[in-house]
């Protein structure tokens, strides 16, 4: 070969073999083909889509290897010496891929029975589930039942992915009521791991529901779902893909609209989900938060607007390791490997009804005790009580509100639950009594891990739960199997599935209980989470151990961090319970801490699942000390709201690294709206409660927390709307607005409910935040001033310094208020109070819930008082429509304050009588009446002229 090159300093030979050399023993080596295609570089396909490649990996897979540096280009070096024209471009965007596990060339798809072509879309898969000859057919006449359908499915080919095909699969379709449609595909003939939860049976068929089911048989069966007065898509299965494999089931739907939230527990940095083949793999972990990565808690709910603004939500009950993969379409692929494909539709249809009904169906929270509305205090690392006492006196010295002093592992006696340390935090249980009498709560850590080497007879937690048989076994199903958490040396983990554990782990609390006077529980490191992979003992190599296809969850086995997949539960293996153990461990624990103190009594939990409201709150887990995360938290929230799970917070400040200044204070800001608002740290990171910076700092954190005790009365009530029909506490913004687009993509503001919208400043440095007003009046929360009629439905930008925090209330609320002060214990005696914000017709209305803040199932028992508020112009009252609760006789109704009074107020009237102390600000049009001194157990019937 003859090539001229002219690169300086480098003197390549112009005369050059084509090829290479000969040698003496091989005199005329075969001549390397070198790159021979007439594709050019940009139609190549990329034949190593899976990375990683390199030239005889390449030549290996029979594919064409071409270095191309083309700038700009980005062309694959190892491509396919075909262009596998694409049949079918407008099916890219609902491709279902057919090698999930990755890889796949032509061969082998087309060996499962897949199609094999290139896509003009980033992501999509090549090699992907042909539509209409890949699934299974009717067998028989599908038959109408009292319930709906049953019918039976055949398998119509005889590929697989994985093995295990089931050939016989059956689907009930149970309208279980107008909004309720229960999809179930199962294996009739074999009984498979189902999720314990109590969700509502099927009953005669819904007589006018909201959807409609059709399906068809050809070639092959697909089930559609639409809106019954929309005729909006809610799900179509006909883009294929529907696979029944004892480890791999796999279903696709197509969907109406491309707006979806939900699927969790994951860190997502947009609330409003990118469908362009993003996957989410969930299975729960001991995980610090990492994009899209599984995390403490497994939720495959989602939530999706349609394009006419009706709502609807679909969860898929299975705790199996699973992962989903939203596409562009818009469509959605589920893989989950185990139990049975079990789809629960809920119709809304505003956004609040699908929450409403989605709770209705797996369990509605509990109702908070009031101390649990205050602000908490934690940290990971107060390595001696001095320690907690000196956090504790700073704080309370700045008078700063504080409800709830946690105790982490720090208290433990080497890590042991249910023992403290009594050289370092000598004087605990002296010390709980004296933090009680100052109106503070204290809870405590408890990992599931127990210790598992203490001498005989020395520590009763273990002897007692070996004698009565309450640990996760291994594969024989006897023998306790051994991790390594924090306790020093091995520990054994409680089965929470079996009720034996749960009468075991009641006492254990109970007992510790004399010790330490706790009054709630934070359940931790529940996933299950272990520092070892599977066991002391490792995994046996087996399918469940070592399953065919992995969904896309972090580590290289299911085991990682966490048990082996074939130790033996009570209710199961741990391959189909794992997801489940922290919603298992919630219900002994909120039984065990109402028995130890009486009262209702809160737990919080890392580990979560879909109706585990019913007995925990949650938080987001290890965030970090960064400014990104003050944003993740609200998408986190928002997410959580849309699972039931309103009792959310994130450790304010961040738990993972050193706080800074500007954004531990930002932060507290906006944490003293998070439901659960505890500022927590992290083991050796600066100190971070709000006395540790300096006096501008707590005096501003004391007076947002100010704020935050101003409203309690309000995020009561809607705690106890949410205990009973299920609505969202932290609200967002596009479920009070739903037909106006704009609200769809926010995640940097949120609601309290209807009435109240948060706009926290979430970047360094800035001094102001742009704020997203809907079509309403929107009212200061500080000084009552209207927002311009001209920024109604804009965004605007709304000056923040650093000591403010930008609130507003919505016109035609009206909020309960309550004079704030250093505790809850003490605020709760002090006059309540209402906000009122007239809306465009001068209307305003809302409700109070109030009981003694503590006692179980008030609501229930009817054991507390309800009012209901209204105000127009010249009126407020409170109609009382419930008077169960008599600690109200002892309060009374102090200050109420209207907002957007246009005109001048002259005289106004309490319950009839005169009333002086008002005033009228004419620059705001807010109307103050202080003082009123009116009795709560009596209607109010305040008037202005
Ligand atoms: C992990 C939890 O997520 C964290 O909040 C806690 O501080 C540590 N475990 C120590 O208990």
């Amino acid at each position: 070969m003859w090539c001229e090159d002219h690169t300086p300093g480098l003197n390549v030979p112009w005369c050059f073999y084509d090829g290479p050399a000969p040698t003496d023993s091989d005199p005329d080596p075969p001549v390397d083909p070198g790159c021979q295609t007439t594709i050019p570089p940009e139609q190549r396909i990329d034949c190593f889509s899976d990375g990683g490649a390199s030239e005889p990996a390449c030549l290996a897979r029979g594919c064409l290897w071409c270095p191309d540096n083309t700038p700009g280009l980005n062309a694959p070096w190892c491509f396919y010496n075909e262009t596998f024209e694409n049949p079918f471009p407008e099916f890219d965007a609902y491709r279902v891929d057919c090698f999930p596990e990755g890889g796949g060339g032509k061969d082998d798809c087309e060996a499962r029975g897949c199609y094999f072509h290139s896509s003009g879309i980033s992501g999509s898969p090549w090699c992907y589930f042909p539509p209409d000859n890949r699934g299974y057919t009717i067998v028989g006449n599908a038959s109408e039942t009292s319930f709906g359908y049953r019918i039976d499915l055949r398998r119509s080919h005889t590929y697989t992915l994985f093995g295990g095909d089931v050939d016989d699969i059956r689907i009930d379709i149970e309208f279980q009521s107008d909004e309720r449609l229960h999809i179930k595909i199962y294996d009739p003939n074999s009984q498979r791991f189902e999720v314990p939860l109590d969700m509502p049976q099927a009953g005669p068929k819904a007589t006018n529901p909201l959807y409609k089911v059709a399906f068809s048989d050809d070639p092959i069966f697909t089930l559609n779902v639409t809106r019954t007065d929309t005729g909006t898509v809610i799900w179509d299965t006909s883009i294929g893909g529907l696979v029944f494999e004892d480890q791999y089931l796999q279903l696709a739907t197509k969907l109406g609209s491309s707006s979806i939230y939900g699927f969790g527990e994951h860190e997502h940095h947009s609330f409003k989900h990118d469908l362009n083949f993003i996957s989410h793999g969930m299975y729960s972990r001991d995980q610090p938060p990492t994009h899209t990565g599984n995390l403490y808690g497994v939720y495959p709910f989602y939530m999706s607007v349609e394009e006419d603004f009706n709502t609807h939500g679909v969860l898929l009950l299975n705790s199996n390791a699973q992962d989903v993969t939203l596409q562009p379409g818009p469509a959605i692929t589920y893989r989950t490997i185990g139990g049975v494909l079990d789809y629960w539709l809920f119709l809304g249809p505003s956004p609040e009804n699908v929450v409403q009904q989605m709770t209705g169906a797996v369990g509605r929270t509990f109702m908070p005790p009031y101390w649990a509305m205050g602000f908490q205090l934690s940290r990971y690392g107060y390595d001696h009580i001095d320690v907690v006492r000196t956090t504790v006196s700073r704080v309370q010295a700045y008078d700063i509100p504080l409800d709830v002093q946690y105790g982490d592992i720090d208290y433990m006696d080497r890590f042991m639950d249910f023992t403290y340390d009594t050289v370092n935090y000598a004087g605990l249980p002296e010390y709980v009594n004296q933090l009680k009498s100052e109106g503070i709560y204290y809870v405590i850590i408890l990992d599931p891990c127990i210790a598992n080497s203490e001498p005989p007879g020395t520590y009763p937690p273990y002897d007692e739960g070996t004698a009565m048989g309450v640990w996760v076994n291994g594969t024989d199903g006897v023998t306790p199997i051994v991790g390594k958490v924090w306790p020093p040396e091995g520990a054994v983990f409680p089965d929470y599935t079996n009720p034996v554990c749960h009468e075991w782990w009641i006492k254990q609390c109970l007992d510790f209980k004399q010790v330490i006077s706790y009054d709630g529980l934070w359940i931790d490191m529940n996933e299950p989470a272990n520092f070892l992979t599977g066991s002391t003992e490792g995994c046996e190599f087996n399918t469940l151990n070592n399953p065919p296809y992995k969904p896309k969850i972090f580590g290289d086995v299911l085991a990682d961090k966490s048990l082996c997949p074939d130790f033996v539960h009570y209710a199961g293996k741990h391959y189909d319970v794992h997801s489940l153990y922290g919603w298992a461990e919630g219900f002994p624990s909120l039984e065990a801490t109402r028995q130890a103190t009486g009262k209702r009594s809160i737990v919080i939990s890392r580990s979560t699942f879909p109706g585990a409201s019913k007995t925990v709150g949650h938080w987001l887990g290890d965030n970090y000390s960064q400014w990104t995360n003050l944003h993740y938290s609200i998408i986190g929230m928002l997410e959580m709201s849309l699972f039931g799970m309103p009792y959310i917070g994130a450790d304010i400040c961040g738990f993972n690294g050193d706080a800074q200044y500007d954004m531990c204070l930002r932060w507290h800001q906006l944490g003293a709206f998070y439901p659960f608002a505890r500022n927590h740290n992290g083991y050796g990171y600066r100190e971070q409660d709000p006395a540790a910076w300096d006096s501008n700092f707590a005096n501003n954190v004391r007076d947002i927390l100010h704020v935050r005790y101003t409203l309690l009365p309000y995020v009561y009530t809607l705690f106890h709307q949410s205990h009973v029909n299920g609505s969202t506490v932290v609200r967002p913004v596009m479920h009070e607005f739903i037909t106006d687009v704009n609200t769809h993509e926010i995640d940097r503001q949120f609601l309290w409910g209807p009435g109240l919208l948060i706009s926290p400043v979430l970047e360094q440095d800035a001094t102001s935040v742009d704020a997203y007003f809907p079509d309403a009046r929107w009212y200061d929360y500080y000084t009552g001033l209207e927002l311009s009629a001209s920024n109604r439905g804009t965004t605007t930008t709304v000056n923040a310094p650093m000591e403010y925090l930008p609130l507003h209330v919505r016109g035609g609320c009206m909020l309960p208020t309550q004079q704030p002060g250093r505790n809850t214990i003490y605020t709760r005696s002090l006059p309540l109070g209402i906000i009122a914000a007239l809306d465009d017709t001068d209307y305003a209305e809302g409700e109070i819930f109030w009981d003694d803040g503590e006692s179980i199932d008030t609501y229930e028992n009817g054991q507390y008082y309800h009012a209901e508020l209204h105000a127009s112009k010249g009126f407020v009252d409170a109609i009382i429509t419930h008077d169960g609760y008599r600690g109200v006789d002892s309060l009374v109704w102090g200050t109420i304050r209207v907002f957007g009074v246009g005109a001048s107020v002259s005289s106004v009237t309490v319950n009839s009588a005169s009333h002086g102390d008002f005033s009228w600000n004419s620059g705001t049009g807010e109307l103050t009446i202080n003082n009123m001194n009116a009795p709560m157990n009596n209607d109010l019937k305040v008037g202005w002229v």
